[in-house]
């Protein structure tokens, strides 16, 4: 596979298309066996899970819900820090078992903000599903129970995580060249 270049930076391949599949099935099976019988509802936070959350949701085996939210971030008014609401929640959750799908958990920061207000719903359990995890980025208390990959802190993009809005159409993953 060769480079790609994106807005002038150069990323080179790093995880192929076959090597990703793979470990969505694995995830797909482990959630499936997990959930069986508890219809749960996959919560894919777009933009960057829309592909992962698709291929998972593709090999669940087991009766199962999905719906997209966008997640908005701002400065609370508080010393809270940022405040992150989510858009197109239309769900009701109370009682239900909720699997939010990320792309990526990097300082985790996102998430850290956004479990409140599922939790507040009150479902009956909430687990996270990210395509990727950076251990080493990791900055607030939040961790993915089922994950395909643990990379380092290097800039990725593909499989539908971009770089400034493009990059996401990539079957593969590539990585920032330095
Ligand atoms: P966090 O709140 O720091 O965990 O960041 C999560 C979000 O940052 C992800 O949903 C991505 O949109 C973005 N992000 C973090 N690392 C990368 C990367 O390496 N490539 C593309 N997007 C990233
Ligand atoms: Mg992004």
């Amino acid at each position: 596979m060769p480079d790609v270049i994106i807005h002038r930076k150069t990323f080179t391949p790093f995880i192929p298309a076959d090597k990703i599949q793979e470990q969505v099935t694995i995830a797909a099976k482990q959630i499936s066996r997990d959930y069986a019988g508890k219809r749960p509802l996959i919560l894919g936070i777009l933009n960057g899970s829309f592909m992962f959350a698709a291929d998972v949701f593709r090999q669940l085996d087991i009766e199962a819900e999905i719906s997209f939210i966008k997640l908005a971030s701002y400065k609370g008014t508080s010393s809270s820090g940022n405040i992150v609401t989510s858009i197109g929640l239309e769900e009701n959750l109370h009682g239900r078992h909720i699997i939010i799908v990320e792309d990526i958990i990097d300082t985790g920061k996102t998430l850290h903000a956004f479990l409140p207000e599922v939790l507040q719903r009150q479902p009956a359990s909430v687990k996270i599903a990210a395509f990727l995890t950076k251990p080493a980025a990791l900055q607030f208390d939040v961790h993915a129970d089922y994950f395909c990959f643990e990379i380092d802190n290097k800039f990725v993009v593909g499989y539908g995580l971009d770089y400034d809005g493009l990059g996401r159409n990539l079957p593969e993953l590539y990585i920032l060249k330095d």
